[in-house]
């Protein structure tokens, strides 16, 4: 017998919190093998679906949204929403939704991680644990960069970059941000200064990105920004990979323009770009940010109830395109 419930399609397996709240109230159905879904049978699957909760990884363009007529959500399991064509779901009447605040803590920590990484060269001496190269302490061995007293500059000062602030304060950073907005809060209490890109870039010892991917944000960081940092400077990105150019960034660390990078994201991921696990000065993870038990279960609740908020007909916590909402 045909359901007449929503028909709603999630890509991929997600905790089961969220899980749970959409199989009390909708037909669901899950992409069970653990790997992203080929766009092929995505295409398939779409036509009959009401609610598509998916993932960072699902390109939603026109295409899709065109074989989809009786969709009317797109739930991302992510606060970027990079990966979908927002203007093409606002056209078509399509909300999409994201799930900001409940990956802001882990977030942050994954940049720090990153940072004390790669000032510390954690990557470079588990490589060399791993492969029989420990010889015995040095004096001279794998130095790195001390953090105390370092100026922060934090690209985006939004959520995630002003947790990674807040963390800052046992190492007393003098802080600049680059952002189109004024943050007082991080003005008020950490005495932050709103500067240029090219004024952080020149001054700050540790660069961190916390911007959305937007045409205005492709390639922020390219060859030039990348030459008026300072030898010193280590680079962290946990926000997406098209904010760097990746080119320009490995002739950067293999020509020592700057010292150090710590990347949790990538251009083309999950592939690197070309020579970039060759270098020894980039710490590598694989898009873990919000990889932690928590803040996967939060996402799963956020994401399960901002779709079933629109099929319900009600405004959903995290709308992207709120234009579709007053219409
Ligand atoms: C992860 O990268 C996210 O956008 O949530």
């Amino acid at each position: 017998m045909k359901s007449s419930l929503p028909k709603v399609l999630v890509t991929r397996r997600i905790p089961e919190a969220g899980l749970a709240l959409i199989r009390e109230k909708c037909d669901l159905e899950i992409y069970e093998e653990d790997r992203v879904i080929p766009r092929q049978l995505l295409l398939e699957k779409i036509p009959p679906v009401q609610g598509l909760l998916c993932l960072l990884s699902e390109k939603i363009d026109e295409e899709l949204l065109h074989k989809a007529p009786h969709l009317k959500v797109v739930s991302n399991f992510a606060v970027g929403y990079d990966n979908i064509d927002i203007a093409a779901a606002t056209r078509r009447g399509v909300v999409v939704t994201n799930t900001p605040g409940v990956l802001t803590e882990a977030t942050a920590d994954m940049a720090w991680a990153l940072l004390l990484a790669a000032a510390r060269r954690l990557g470079e001496g588990d490589h060399i644990m791993r492969h029989g190269q420990f010889e015995g302490w040095g004096p001279m061995f794998l130095l790195g960069q001390d953090i105390k007293g370092k100026t922060l500059g934090i690209l985006g000062a939004g959520r995630i970059g002003s947790a990674v602030v807040e963390r800052s304060a046992g190492w007393e950073m003098p802080i600049l941000y680059y952002d189109h907005n004024r943050n007082d809060v991080l003005e008020a209490k950490f005495s932050a200064r709103k500067v240029t890109l090219e004024k952080l870039a020149s001054s700050a010892d540790f660069i961190s990105i916390h911007l959305p991917a937007s045409p205005d944000t492709h390639h922020l960081i390219d060859e030039k920004i990348l030459k008026q940092m300072k030898k010193t400077a280590v680079l962290i990105n946990t926000a997406r990979g098209a904010i760097i150019d990746e080119k320009a960034l490995v002739q950067a660390l293999r020509e020592k323009w700057i010292a150090a990078a710590g990347l949790d994201v990538f251009e083309k991921e999950p592939q690197l770009a070309e020579g970039l696990d060759q270098l020894e000065n980039v710490v590598l993870a694989p898009h873990l940010g919000s990889a932690t038990i928590q803040a996967r279960d939060g996402m799963a609740t956020l994401a399960a109830t901002n779709l079933l908020a629109v099929l319900a007909g009600k405004r959903p916590a995290h709308v992207v395109n709120p234009d579709v909402l007053i219409r």
